[in-house]
């Protein structure tokens, strides 16, 4: 049995029914806090938030769990800043008790969300997994100082862990049924999207004076199903007795600001206003992923085009 811990969610709820399709008994626990119920379709659902030790010792107590990914975290990079505390107790202190209970119950596999934010402004692009870790913001802190306790719990407990660290999640579910819909709603991609639906007036580029090729913010973007298989994969490495490791996930491609805007109106051929603005404060000009970790030892491949990956977004909020 596996916990899902953020089923609910769009990254988890996209790795639940991939891991329903391969087999996989499934809980996921989820306070529905950032979540929707109508996401856990797939294996049992507790309401549950994960500093709750009392409801995570009677779900661990009842069901035999074998590995825990955990998806639960405050994402919001400029929420970090206002109001570190929440990070530090969502993202830390609440993963630190998770931790204790599988430690109680000897659960000893791990998989961790972690992200690009961890490398903060890159010297070097593609970033290898090796790069120097210097967050720039709360939310990149928090993600790095699980990676940290995750080494020390190898070394001391014994348990194994892959950290992913995601760039920058898009896309849908093919078959429609899930999506990306977060509240309020900051990323790149579904924000384009509500303006080419005529639900917001116009989209701003936040810089057009990045020493890049247009001048605009260049990003990995990579689709929420490739991220989700490389889960099961590194699932089942830590299943088959796999040593703790950490991936990058990226496409390795980069997509300036500006071209994903022609790319969703070319893909749903819709025109929309676009209005230049001043820099959103610590956006990295450029953040690509070098992806070849995971593919080699993982056996993984992106599957999924930059235009599959606005296609896939755009039929699924034309549903919402
Ligand atoms: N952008 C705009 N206009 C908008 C929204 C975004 O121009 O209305 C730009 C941003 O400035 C940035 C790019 O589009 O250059 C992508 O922005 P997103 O907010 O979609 O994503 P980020 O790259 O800022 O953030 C992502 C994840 C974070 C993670 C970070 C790692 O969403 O969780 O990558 O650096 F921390």
């Amino acid at each position: 049995m596996i916990l899902v811990a953020g089923g609910s969610g769009y990254i988890g709820s996209h790795v639940c029914k991939m891991l329903a399709k391969e087999g996989f008994d499934i809980i996921v626990y989820d306070n529905l806090s950032k979540g929707y119920e109508s996401f856990a379709r797939w294996g049992r659902f507790v309401l549950g938030d994960i500093s709750d030790e009392r409801q995570l010792d009677l779900v661990f107590s009842r069901f035999k769990i074998d590995a825990v990914m955990h998806f639960c975290a405050s994402i919001e990079v400029g929420e970090s800043v206002v109001d570190p505390e929440k990070y530090y107790i969502n993202n830390v202190s609440n993963t630190l008790t998770l931790l204790k209970v599988m430690n109680r119950y000897n659960v000893k596999k791990f998989i961790f969300s972690s992200s690009a934010a961890v490398y903060g402004m890159p010297d070097k692009v593609p970033i290898e997994e090796e790069a120097p870790k210097k967050p720039i913001n709360p939310y990149g802190w928090t993600k790095l100082m699980v990676e940290q306790i995750l080494q020390d719990y190898d070394r001391a407990y014994n348990l194994k862990s892959i950290c992913f660290r995601y760039f920058n999640a898009a896309g849908a579910d093919p078959d429609g049924e899930i999506g990306e819909a977060h509240n309020p709603e900051t990323h790149l991609i579904p924000l384009i999207i509500d303006a080419a639906l005529g639900k917001r007036e116009s989209i701003k580029i936040y810089g057009t004076d990045y020493d890049t090729k247009d001048g605009t913010c260049i990003r990995d973007y990579i689709h929420v199903n490739d991220l989700a298989r490389a889960h099961i994969l590194g699932l089942k490495m830590l299943l088959d007795g796999g040593k703790s490791d950490v991936f990058n996930l990226g496409s390795e491609s980069g997509f300036s600001v500006r071209e994903i805007i022609d790319i969703v109106k070319k893909v749903t051929e819709k025109d929309f206003k676009v209005i230049e603005t001043e820099r959103r404060p610590g956006d990295p000009a450029v953040l690509v992923a070098k992806s070849e970790k995971a593919k080699r030892i993982l056996g993984w491949k992106i599957e999924y085009s930059i235009e599959e990956i606005i296609k896939t977004a755009w039929n699924w909020h034309q549903k919402l």
